[in-house]
């Protein structure tokens, strides 16, 4: 038996580590999947030099990516509170598993968002995809919690005189991914910004935010920055260990995780200052 706290993460499978949270205990769960396309940690590609990508990633057969998620949604939905809700990121091509999963246990949808980025990989016989879709659903429609000028007001502006508040609330979203140039990395991550754009729409300093698959514990690290409390898993140990190290040091780059060297002391308060989006 373990003892889930609050404002701690977890080293294990986020399938067997859920099973100790309690019913109805979390107010929003945002989480990214590994998307079953054989993923590997290392891969380099145009923009991205791999050698200071952390290895490790657990990827999940295709085959059995229904039945893994069926397992991992089963106890999001029953860890959720009736308040809450659930972000879930995935790529396209087995977003059918997600979204079938999404109904077979009952979870509502409240948006499908598209989370279009500045660039993806370069194709040669197909379209680039630069996007990726992130479905908000939630228990119960009518309690669900949502705070539509938390960003910007009724009258908000921009220089052309369209609404920022409706350009806001518009369910394509144009964020730029986060580039970390000679910092320790795990090799996928999301944007900061994203994060915290769904934390201010749906949740209270307070309230607690929990992501099965922490990579390299964004959303944790996010929500902390926010006065949220955190609960979050990961499977591969060295995820973990970097995640955890960022959190108890408040330190949102590394530039050297193995020798444990700090690449600054500055505190959460000077998150945003440090993040490298545009
Ligand atoms: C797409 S990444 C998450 C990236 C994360 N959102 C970030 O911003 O860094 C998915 C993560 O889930 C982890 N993972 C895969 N299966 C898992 C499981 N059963 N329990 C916990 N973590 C798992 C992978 O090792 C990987 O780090």
């Amino acid at each position: 038996m373990i003892k889930i706290e609050i404002d701690n993460i977890y080293n294990l499978d986020c399938i067997e580590g859920m099973k100790f949270i309690p019913d109805s205990f979390v107010d929003l769960i945002i989480t990214d999947p590994p998307f079953a396309i054989d993923f590997k940690a290392k891969k380099e590609n145009y923009n991205r030099k791999s050698e200071r990508v952390i290895e490790g990633y657990n990827e999940i057969p295709k085959q059995l990516y229904y039945d893994f998620t069926i397992q991992w949604m089963s106890q999001a939905f029953r860890v959720l509170k009736e308040t809450g809700s659930m972000f879930v990121f995935s790529g396209w091509n087995n977003l059918k598993d997600i979204l079938n999963a999404i109904d077979a246990l009952g979870f509502i949808t409240v948006n499908h968002i598209i989370w279009k980025y500045q660039f993806g990989v370069v194709t040669k016989r197909k379209f680039v995809t630069s996007h990726y879709h992130c479905l908000y659903v939630c228990k119960n429609e009518k309690k669900r919690k949502f705070f539509p000028y938390a960003r910007f007001t009724p009258d908000a502006k921009d220089n052309d005189g369209t609404s920022l508040h409706y350009k806001d609330k518009e369910d394509v979203w144009f964020i730029k991914r986060e580039y970390w140039a000679g910092s320790v990395k795990t090799p996928t991550k999301l944007p900061a910004e994203l994060i915290t754009k769904i934390l201010l729409y749906t949740s209270e300093k307070g309230d607690i935010v929990l992501d099965p698959f922490l990579g390299s514990g964004q959303v944790a690290l996010v929500a902390k920055s926010l006065e949220r409390h955190y609960i979050g898993f990961e499977i591969v140990k060295e995820y973990y260990e970097f995640a955890a190290k960022r959190l108890n040091e408040n330190n949102y780059k590394i530039k050297d995780f193995k020798n444990f060297e700090e690449d600054n002391s500055k505190s959460m308060i000077n998150l945003f200052k440090l993040l490298d989006v545009g």
